[in-house]
């Protein structure tokens, strides 16, 4: 009762009949080139933008047009911080002018992945609750600049942000000068969607939510108008990537753990109302959310949740989501316009959070989430590796994978058994790098199966996730290493072969494939081929 009469009470406040161009708006108008100008060399930038949702899309082109044309481009240096992954037109521009250095907290751009790949850019992939801290701490080169993308900035100071929230309002507390994109392709209705509240460093106070649909700060970021230094009008959306149908792999998943959680249910541990999801982004994340929606037994939904995507429709359409807490709402270009379309419709049954807040260990562990992340590989006793190719190279980032697991009510790790067409298994003996360990993963599921990996032994584990997760094409292999581990190991509370535990990566570096037929099914296949080729030439002769 109370949650619904403070929402009303603040949306009423955030509606506005002003025109979105108010004298102080029209008094701080540039150009995206004037800003440009203006940036320092040495920019250390605080920016809007979680995985590819509400980000400047226009200022950093410039800036990096300045650095094309500038005689001495090597005087330039960047370091970037943004909430999360961002668009091309931040994190892709940037990267290419090569004068970008530094970036935090989480990256998933080509460019980006390619010159840390390299050995060009430093990244420091960290999770994303302790981002603001960090920051507000001074333990990272401070930020010089912030520039975010807004919907609305009025004459005292208040920022209105649009589709994230991420750490546009530590990025805007700590900048000494401050850019902001007005993206008018964001209805003014967007207002009223945040809650902004940073916790103050220090004070052991708690945060105040106790229910996904809690608010408790102000709709808007407010600082000094007088650090409002430029104002330029966009009218963009995200240029977030397409959403991609989860595949039959995806939903073999999805309707394993909707088992799973039923058979919780059944059992008095998850209550029959159920309990908030948080889920990752991606294939899987998004087949959980259709089959749920689908799915007659359940019946109303809660997410609190650092990424919605457009899986969420599926829920709306069901007429099954209560409610969404989230820092970003990364939809594709449909699902933008499809939001912005039914606004007043959805307006009450979302918030967007700070990412210090969406993440927060105290609020997620109080809540008591059901967490669903995905793995890029896991090892045989539930370490799960979700950042590192052959345990060197970056794919994304850790993002808030970790934030959510440690602190679930239950924490599960999803992944396809196999990847590449199979020429690598998602499940091998020791994983090449680790960033959720075994006491914080405690299900694990592959299209093959489900492994309940709570209150079991790592022994009793390692069994479980070889009959339950491992693709038939790698389950041989990886018994096989298992009963010679229990052979040769050190000690026999967690068997190991070291000699051979990360054989799979030196093959798969080696061969391009972790299977061992693979070279010899390679040859075989490429001698068939050359046979084909051979007949099919001779009968055209
Ligand atoms: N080794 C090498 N490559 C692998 C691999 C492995 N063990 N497993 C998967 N891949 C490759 C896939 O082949 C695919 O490559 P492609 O793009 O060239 O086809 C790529 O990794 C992505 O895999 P995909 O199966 O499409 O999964 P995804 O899009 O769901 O991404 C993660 C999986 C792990 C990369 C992604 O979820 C992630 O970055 N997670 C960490 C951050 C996170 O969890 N954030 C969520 C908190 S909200």
């Amino acid at each position: 009762m109370f949650r619904r009469q403070h929402f009303t009470k603040i949306s009423h406040r955030c509606f506005s009949s002003e025109s979105r161009i108010n004298s102080f708006i029209k008094s701080k108008l540039m150009s995206a080139e004037d800003i440009a100008e203006k940036l320092p060399e040495k920019l250390t930038l605080g920016a809007s933008g979680f995985t590819p949702a509400g980000y400047p899309k226009v200022i950093p082109g410039a800036y990096a047009q300045r650095i094309k044309n500038s005689k001495n481009p090597e005087d330039f240096s960047i370091n970037l911080y943004t909430g999360a992954s961002t668009g091309d037109e931040l994190d892709g521009v940037l990267a290419r002018t090569g004068r970008l250095k530094l970036k935090i907290p989480y990256q998933s751009h080509p460019d980006l992945r390619k010159f840390i790949n390299q050995g060009k850019l430093d990244f420091i992939d960290m999770h994303l609750s302790h981002v603001s801290r960090y920051m507000r701490e001074g333990i990272f080169p401070p930020i010089n600049v912030a520039i975010v993308e807004a919907c609305d900035v009025t004459s005292d100071g208040r920022i209105y942000l649009t589709n994230s929230s991420g750490m546009s309002s530590t990025y805007l507390a700590l900048a000494k000068d401050i850019y902001v994109e007005l993206n008018e392709a964001h209805p003014l209705e967007m207002k009223g969607l945040h809650d902004i509240y940073l916790p103050e460093l220090h004070t052991g106070r708690p945060i105040n939510i106790d229910y996904v649909d809690d608010r408790i700060g102000t709709p808007y970021i407010r600082v000094n108008p007088e650090r409002i230094k430029g104002i330029i009008l966009t009218n963009k959306f995200d240029s977030s990537p397409g959403f991609k149908k989860p595949d039959d792999a995806s939903f073999k998943i999805a309707n394993h753990i909707l088992d799973f959680i039923l058979n919780e249910v059944e059992h008095g541990r998850i209550p029959k109302k159920l309990l908030p999801f948080q889920s990752g982004v991606g294939n899987v994340a998004n087949a959980v959310l259709a089959c749920i929606a689908k799915d007659n037994r359940f019946k109303s939904i809660e997410m609190y949740t650092e990424v919605i995507q457009d899986s969420i429709f599926d829920l709306i359409d069901s007429d099954k989501l209560r409610f969404a807490s989230t820092t970003a709402l990364t939809f594709s270009l449909e699902g933008q316009k499809r939001f912005f379309n039914q606004l007043t419709e959805l307006k009450s049954k979302f918030i967007l959070r700070p990412m210090e807040i969406s993440n927060n260990p105290e609020v997620i562990r109080r809540i008591g989430l059901i967490t669903m992340n995905t793995a890029l590989e896991a090892d045989i006793y539930g370490n799960v590796n979700s950042t590192h190719v052959l345990g060197s190279a970056m794919m994304n980032g850790i993002g808030g994978s970790g934030d959510f697991t440690r602190n679930a009510y239950v924490s599960m790790f999803m992944t396809p058994s196999i990847a590449k067409g199979g020429k690598i298994s998602s499940f091998v003996p020791m994983v090449s790098h680790c960033d959720h360990n075994e006491h914080s993963v405690q299900i694990m599921v592959s299209e093959q199966g489900l492994a309940d990996l709570r209150a079991k032994t790592p022994k009793q584990r390692a069994e479980l996730i070889i009959e339950k997760c491992v693709h038939p094409m790698y389950k041989d292999q990886l018994r096989d290493y298992y009963k010679q581990a229990q052979r040769v190991s050190f000690g026999l509370h967690t068997p190991h072969d070291l000699q051979q535990a990360l054989s799979w990566h030196v093959r798969l570096q080696q061969t391009g494939s972790m299977h061992p037929d693979y070279q010899q099914t390679k040859t075989k296949d490429t001698e068939q081929a050359a046979k084909q080729d051979a007949q099919t030439a001779s009968t055209k002769k």
